[in-house]
């Protein structure tokens, strides 16, 4: 009889529980920007039909006229059964500012054929504040300006306090190089280690270029990781290219051994890395790539020759490679110790190693690349200046 009660003032309490109002969760973040387009991504608590109205930031209001919407389309058919939006604007003009407004509209019901019953449609905000602004990437000229991070391993409160004196609206990106979580275990938990911390600073704003560390390799969430961060070419690797300097983002897989305990049975980075390196062979000899006016690294995962299985298996593929490619510069992360390698017989090109309580700001010119690591309080602890040949 206890039970019964007790079973019966559970469904009344839960009959009238408010429903959840329908809102933007997180986001927005921008990622994979190019000189013609940028991904712009946010969640919702409940599925959701959305899109992006962009427009040339000329100063006017964002009221002034009315905009295009874009849409996150598969195959020809917008996405409304989602709660993760990632939408592609393309067609954009080099160096140009943008400003932008995210748009959802909650699907209530979809049970058969296309009879979709719509919501609410939230929105971000452009009158009380403005609207998310952002400037595509030029077309040509070495001038960029960026800051890395790595290592953080889901200190989102460290990283805030680190990077409070950055003014993210000078830098053309935001590298995270490696090891933001310690392993992936759900979308939660990826807000919480980094990507909530990284929007309140800049990501609105400031796209992310995401280069994978081994721990990002790790968890039951982790096959979604590039869901959260997603590249036109699908690929975790890949060549970007800002004004006329090149990008070489390289995914360093797992660092010990594939058959290690740890893994659980699930490595496969032997195999991944060798066909990467493949990829790589292949964008070092592009047209784009040997026209760069600056070329630049980032590999999570030291080359120095530890004895460490994944350090080895990266250097004897990749480093033969970056030899003759004309590297001005590898960053990399992964030891949580600053480091230092000048360019030598061996490995022809400097490496600069960031640790795991500090920043890395670069500045590129046409005849040099500056570069400051910055820890706590905005303490410039160790600076390097390389000319650009
Ligand atoms: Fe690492």
């Amino acid at each position: 009889m206890k039970k019964l009660l007790f079973t019966l003032l559970g469904l009344a309490a839960a009959l009238t529980l408010p429903a959840q109002d329908f809102k933007i969760t997180h986001g927005p973040w921008l990622c994979d920007m190019t000189e013609d387009g940028v991904t712009v991504l946010w969640t919702t608590n409940k599925p959701a039909l959305s899109w992006v109205e962009a427009t040339e930031d000329d100063g006017r209001s964002f009221y002034a006229a009315e905009h295009t919407r874009h849409y996150e389309t598969v195959a020809g058919r917008k996405q409304a059964h989602k709660t993760l939006h990632a939408v592609r604007l393309n067609n954009l003009r080099p160096g140009t500012k943008y400003c932008y407004r995210i748009f959802s509209q909650e699907v209530l019901e979809w049970k058969h054929g296309d009879n979709v019953l719509y919501g609410r449609t939230v929105a971000s905000n452009v009158y009380k504040r403005a609207p998310f602004r952002f400037r595509t990437f030029p077309a040509t000229g070495t001038d960029c300006s960026f800051v890395i991070l790595n290592d953080i391993h889901g200190r989102a409160d460290d990283m805030t306090e680190l990077c409070r004196e950055i003014n993210f609206g000078k830098h053309d990106f935001v590298m995270l190089n490696g090891d933001m979580s310690n392993s992936i275990e759900n979308e939660e938990q990826l807000f919480r280690d980094f990507i909530d911390a990284s929007v309140n600073l800049y990501a609105s704003e400031t796209p992310i270029l995401y280069n994978r560390g081994n721990h990002e390799t790790r968890g039951v969430f982790a096959d979604r990781l590039h869901d959260y961060f997603p590249t036109r070419s699908g690929r975790h690797y890949q060549l970007c290219k800002v004004g006329s300097v090149c990008f070489l983002l390289l995914d360093c897989g797992e660092d010990k051994p594939d058959t290690d305990i740890e893994y659980g049975g699930l490595a496969d980075y032997d195999a991944y890395r060798r066909e990467e390196c493949e990829w790589l062979r292949r964008a070092v000899a592009s047209e784009t790539f040997r026209n760069a006016s600056a070329r630049v690294v980032f590999l999570h995962i030291p080359l120095d020759g530890g004895t460490w299985h994944g350090s080895n298996h990266l250097r004897n593929l990749f480093l033969p490679i970056l030899n003759e490619a004309g590297i001005n510069i590898m960053f990399s992360g992964h030891t949580h110790r600053y480091g230092f390698h000048p360019a030598n017989d061996e490995v022809r090109f400097p490496v600069v190693v960031n640790g795991n309580q500090s920043y890395i700001r670069c500045d590129m010119t046409g005849d040099r690349i500056a570069i400051r690591i910055v820890g706590p309080g905005g303490r410039v602890a160790h600076t390097h200046e390389f000319p650009l040949r």
